[in-house]
């Protein structure tokens, strides 16, 4: 019997309700996906998304950033973890703590970020009332590899939505967090089964089409 492909252990930082983290669990649960969650951390004691990790039965710690004087002492726990758990990729999915240039050149692609615009426009917080105010026609999420500036790197994948008339702040958020839970798994499933390289700064993906699509928003008016 041929031997099972090796599969990518992979961690996932959050801080909050782990929507995503969870979108990648369920992604990872078939023996197929590329890639394994492996661990799960976050550095919030209280955060709702750790119930997800122990529904799945993976180990989740908690390193609480307000334990440790300095951010050296806490990314060594954290990578301590990482090394423990014999962790070969990190998502973060909404984990508000900003690591250090040498944590990020450590891990240096093979650290993946999600964030909810279309990089590089919209980088930092409150991306969907501040694309509200821009009066931008087309909103999304973007998945990338980080570097150290925030919200920057090569991007893996993006996905794109058009804005309503009507939109809030909210009603773009979660229409936004619906796209951001597939284009996350799917992004983690290219790095993980290799198909994504670096051209300098860009991420080429092998064997991929681009859907033959163009829009306008608003519509066109007839005639
Ligand atoms: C998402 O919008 C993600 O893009 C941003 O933080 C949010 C996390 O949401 N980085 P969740 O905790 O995954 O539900």
């Amino acid at each position: 019997m041929a031997e099972p492909a090796r599969r990518r252990r992979t961690a996932v930082l959050i801080s909050g309700r782990g929507s995503n983290l969870k979108a990648l669990l369920e992604h990872c649960a078939p023996p197929a996906a590329s890639a394994e969650i492996a661990l799960v951390i976050s550095n919030q004691p209280a955060a709702g998304g750790l119930a997800h990790a122990r529904t799945a039965g993976i180990p989740a710690a908690v390193i609480d950033h307000r334990q440790h004087e300095a951010r050296e002492s806490f990314e060594a726990e954290i990578e301590a973890a990482l090394k423990n758990h014999s962790i070969e990729t990190v998502c973060l999915a909404g984990f508000m703590r900003i690591l250090s240039a040498g944590f990020v050149a450590r891990w240096q692609d093979r650290l993946l970020n999600i964030h909810p615009s279309l990089l590089p426009a919209l980088r930092g917080l409150d991306t969907h009332r501040r694309a509200l105010e821009a009066g931008v026609r087309f909103h999304g999420c973007t998945v990338h590899f980080l570097r150290a500036e925030v919200d920057a790197g090569p991007i893996i994948l993006q996905g794109v939505l058009a804005v309503r008339p009507d939109d809030t702040p909210d009603s773009l958020a979660a229409r936004v967090l619906t796209l951001e839970h597939r284009c996350y798994p799917q992004a983690l499933e290219l790095v993980a089964a290799g198909r994504v390289r670096l051209e300098g700064e860009r991420a080429i993906i092998d064997g991929v089409t681009a859907p033959d699509l163009m829009l306008i928003n608003p519509l066109p008016e007839p005639g």
